[in-house]
């Protein structure tokens, strides 16, 4: 039902909401385009006109570092004029609703919404209610998807490894909670690795989480055997409720990755983490900041898979909307 809402009727990105139900070319072509715009953050001057004029508006109701901004810089690599809603100083303290509140700044013709929020299904909901022509991004919905950080930890992951055919990956820590998570096992998947593995205590993983596609391991020593990526989680201490784990130092005893474990993976394995990282509870600041990590080449992609997604899902948009008034045309001279 999501890839019909994110989709145009000739099957281009008009909303970017999930990677479930995207198609392995799609999601490859979001690549391909993230790639041709890598160049764009080398230049003198990083610009490019393919939002020039459009207004995009970044709505984060939950904390963030690196998405937030690099939406922004990527919306403003692409010459767009980017409104930054400040949630705690905006009327929604004064119990605006949110669907009050994008009307109003949907009278001030904004073009796109990038929207992070708490409530699994925020991004959906909105992307069913816009006006039309205007694209929703989803940054980040409760646990359910984090649909661009999984496509820039598959670029990155492309950009080391060169294809998904034959890769095994691991996936490390607190699933439960991680929309980021969900999004990359289906990305993973749908990209054409060997094999997904997810590595964690039963408490920290979601009910019946091998139907998502994975093998399931409760002993990283076991899980790390003959791995080619490894992708470290964070413990996300604000969504659990009631004792998961017996503290954070029997945690990273148990499930932290350190150099001594990093040993047990393929020798050019490659370490990854979304961020925010907890240093000496989920990974060893040695590995963090190591030669095999790519953390912060993880943040760097997330720039150009972000000015691929808003270009994509603008020009699906702009498609959708020629057609519509092109079918207007018709239907009003038919009748005349
Ligand atoms: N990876 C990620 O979503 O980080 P932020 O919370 O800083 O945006």
């Amino acid at each position: 039902m999501q890839s019909s809402v994110q989709l145009t009727a000739s099957g281009k990105l008009k909303h970017f909401l999930t990677v479930s139900g995207l198609s392995k070319e799609l999601l490859t072509e979001i690549l391909d385009t993230a790639d041709s715009l890598i160049e764009v953050g080398e230049r003198n001057i990083k610009k490019v006109p393919l939002l020039r004029g459009k207004t995009v508006v970044n709505l984060f109701f939950e904390a963030s570092t690196r998405t937030r901004s690099t939406f922004e810089l990527a919306a403003k690599r692409l010459s767009a004029d980017v409104l930054n809603i400040n949630i705690n100083t905006s009327a929604t303290s004064k119990g605006e609703s949110l669907s009050d509140m994008l009307k109003n700044l949907e009278a001030m013709a904004s073009d796109m919404f990038v929207v992070r929020h708490a409530q699994s299904g925020a991004s959906h909901f909105i992307a069913e209610s816009v006006t039309p022509g205007v694209a929703i991004v989803n940054a980040g919905d409760g646990w359910h998807a984090h649909p661009t950080q999984a496509m820039l930890d598959m670029l990155t992951i492309r950009q080391n490894k060169g294809q998904f055919e034959g890769l095994k990956v691991a996936i490390i820590g607190d699933i439960l909670h991680s929309r980021v998570a969900r999004s990359q096992i289906r990305a993973l998947n749908t990209l054409g690795v060997n094999e997904v593995r997810v590595i964690a205590p039963n408490t920290l993983l979601p009910k019946h989480v091998e139907s998502l596609g994975v093998s399931v391991f409760n002993d990283i020593n076991a899980g790390l055997g003959d791995i080619d990526v490894i992708i470290m989680l964070r413990l996300q201490r604000e969504r659990m409720q009631g004792a998961l784990l017996p503290s954070e130092g029997e945690y990273y005893q148990l499930f932290g990755l350190t150099r001594e474990r990093l040993k047990l993976a393929k020798p050019d394995a490659i370490v990854m983490h979304p961020g925010p990282i907890n240093r000496g509870v989920e990974i060893e600041s040695e590995v963090a900041d190591g030669d095999q990590s790519v953390i912060l080449d993880q943040v760097t992609n997330g720039i150009a898979v972000r000015m691929a997604v808003m270009s994509m899902a603008m020009s699906g948009q702009t498609e959708e909307q020629n057609i519509l008034n092109e079918k207007r045309a018709n239907e009003s001279e038919c009748i005349s």
